[in-house]
């Protein structure tokens, strides 16, 4: 079935080897003050899976949106099985055969599966579109691929990784040559992303190009047959085998010194109880949780995608009621009716996801870090602390090496991990005595990890109190002094660091 677009049926290309080799030539990407990309060259062939790792604003995504006709390089070429093109549209680039998946979804959550394959889909020069036969394309191939997917279901309805597979759909209702993935994994479970490997590697079986971002190791080894890293906009090195490449190696390529323990754990003496959570019982629980938190304890939550980890936090922080059960700071009982007499009180939450908790994402980086603090102060005392307020945020991005212009840039313009840097600040700048974080350093590259982890003990030295919730094993042995361990709504252990292997905490986490 090879038909053109002007005909009005699916757009298909013959597959071959050849007809996915992409190359990029000394492309080029400026915004104001910064180059995003710097001259990069970069090749991708058909029949591979090439990781693209580095540092949180080294130009990866910029380089998937000159792919996609987002960003225009102001110089370079980038060919298609060696033809040259020149993406003024998304369009324009979707209909060379260039898909790529975003981290966050551009799905709409009410429509059903169909329909939101046909959108964006643009009828030919008579108007015609035949749906059905778009739509069945795409179920067919991903049925191909061993997934299948009620169409008329509502998007609402199917899980992150489901939505995903509609993403990947729309690709290959459109024969995408090249697939391009922008940190897929972030917010799958554990099977999902199982589901989501098997399907790359099929892709890669069938001669498709596929570009894998990610700033974990361990995929790269599992999934890619190349790699290359980017520092600052510039590449850096290609890898030309993954299986052979040393992780020192990897890791001091991309942040461009050597990194010896990215955890760095540092032990401290707990003082006495300062969080203590009684009988705790709500949405998301099956059963009542009670755990204590020492002043200059860093406490980890481990546990699967839906373990109740995070519903357990919310509980806690008083932005979900619970149905029993209470908690204690300091030894005096404190209910809160809102999140925001939970920061009164000296507790604060870094919640999971920073877009569904609201980056102001046109408002700059020092209003971001600072939106937060300025609840507690009345209009006046805002103007008098303008000056305080860039302070504060130079002083964060610093300490945390958050790359932007400046204190007035707009968030939304930082690479994805600088916005999650941005947001973390914003709660240490507080008076907290108790940090819940959930999934600290998701996104965030190895460098900027470390910077993290070295801040979080510098709060517990302080005698403040850390929870992390993280489904990250390595990070959860590495930094926490204490491992509690979550399943099906309940927990399942609480082990001291010695005894926190993890053979143990896979053991008590999986479902038997
Ligand atoms: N639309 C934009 N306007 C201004 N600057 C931008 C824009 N898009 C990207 N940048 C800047 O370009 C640089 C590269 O950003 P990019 O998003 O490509 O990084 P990244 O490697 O994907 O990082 P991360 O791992 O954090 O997602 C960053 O300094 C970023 O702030
Ligand atoms: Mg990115």
């Amino acid at each position: 079935m090879t038909v053109n677009a002007e005909t009005g049926a699916p757009h298909m290309r013959p597959r071959t080897e050849a007809g996915t080799h992409l190359e990029l030539d000394g492309i080029s990407v400026s915004f104001p003050g910064v180059l995003a990309l710097d001259n990069v060259s970069f090749e991708v062939r058909g029949g591979e899976v090439h990781g693209l790792m580095g540092e949180n604003g080294a130009g990866k995504s910029t380089l998937l949106k000159v792919l996609s006709g987002v960003n225009q390089p102001a110089s370079g070429a980038l060919r298609l099985a060696g033809v040259e093109h020149r993406f003024t549209t998304t369009k324009a680039a979707i209909e060379a055969g260039i898909a790529i998946i975003y981290q966050e979804l551009h799905l709409v959550p009410e429509l059903t599966v169909a329909e939101n394959l046909m959108l964006g889909q643009l009828p030919n020069r008579f108007g015609v579109l035949d749906e059905k036969a778009l739509v069945k394309r795409a179920m067919d191939e991903l049925e191909r691929l061993g997934e299948s997917i009620d169409p008329n279901m509502q998007v609402k309805r199917l899980s992150i990784g489901q939505r995903q597979m509609i993403e990947i759909g729309k690709a290959l209702m459109r024969d995408a040559r090249v697939i391009a993935f922008d940190e897929p994994t972030s917010s799958l479970s554990a099977r999902e992303t199982e589901n989501l490997f098997r399907i790359i590697n099929a892709l890669r079986a069938q001669g498709r190009a596929v570009i894998y971002v990610t700033h974990r190791m361990d995929e790269v080894y599992e999934l890619c047959d190349r790699v290359t890293v980017f520092r600052d906009g510039r590449r850096i090195e290609t890898f030309d085998s993954v299986a052979d490449l040393d992780r020192d190696r990897l890791i001091s390529c991309m942040v461009g010194r050597s990194i010896r323990d990215v955890y760095g754990y540092r032990p401290r003496a707990a003082g006495e109880v300062q969080l203590d959570v009684k009988g705790l019982l709500g949405p998301g629980l099956t059963e009542p949780v009670s755990f204590t938190a020492r002043k200059g304890e860093i406490v980890g939550f481990f546990g699967l995608v839906g373990a109740g980890r995070s519903e357990l936090m919310k509980l806690i922080y008083g932005a979900v009621a619970p149905s029993a059960g209470h908690i204690e700071l300091n030894g005096k009982r404190v209910a809160f009716s809102t999140p925001r007499d939970a920061v009164r009180a000296g507790i604060a939450l870094c919640p999971e996801d920073r877009k569904q908790e609201g980056i102001v994402a046109i408002a700059s980086v020092a209003d971001n870090l600072n939106i937060s603090a300025r609840r507690h102060f009345s209009a006046a005392r805002f103007l008098l602390n303008a000056r305080r307020e860039r302070d504060l945020a130079r002083e964060y991005i610093d300490k945390l090496s958050i790359k932007t212009r400046n204190t007035e840039t707009a968030i939304g313009t930082l690479s994805g991990g600088n916005q999650q840097k941005v947001i973390l600040s914003r709660w240490l700048a507080e008076r907290i005595d108790v940090f819940l974080l959930d999934e600290p350093t998701r996104g965030i590259d190895v460098g900027a990890r470390s910077e993290i982890y070295e801040l979080l003990y510098e709060l517990a030295e302080a005698g403040r109190t850390v929870v992390v919730v993280s489904s990250d094993l390595a990070e959860v042995i590495g930094i926490a002094d204490r491992v509690l361990v979550m399943k099906e709504g309940r927990v399942v252990g609480d082990l001291p660091k010695a005894q926190a292997t993890p053979d143990q905490l896979i053991k008590l986490a999986l479902p038997h």
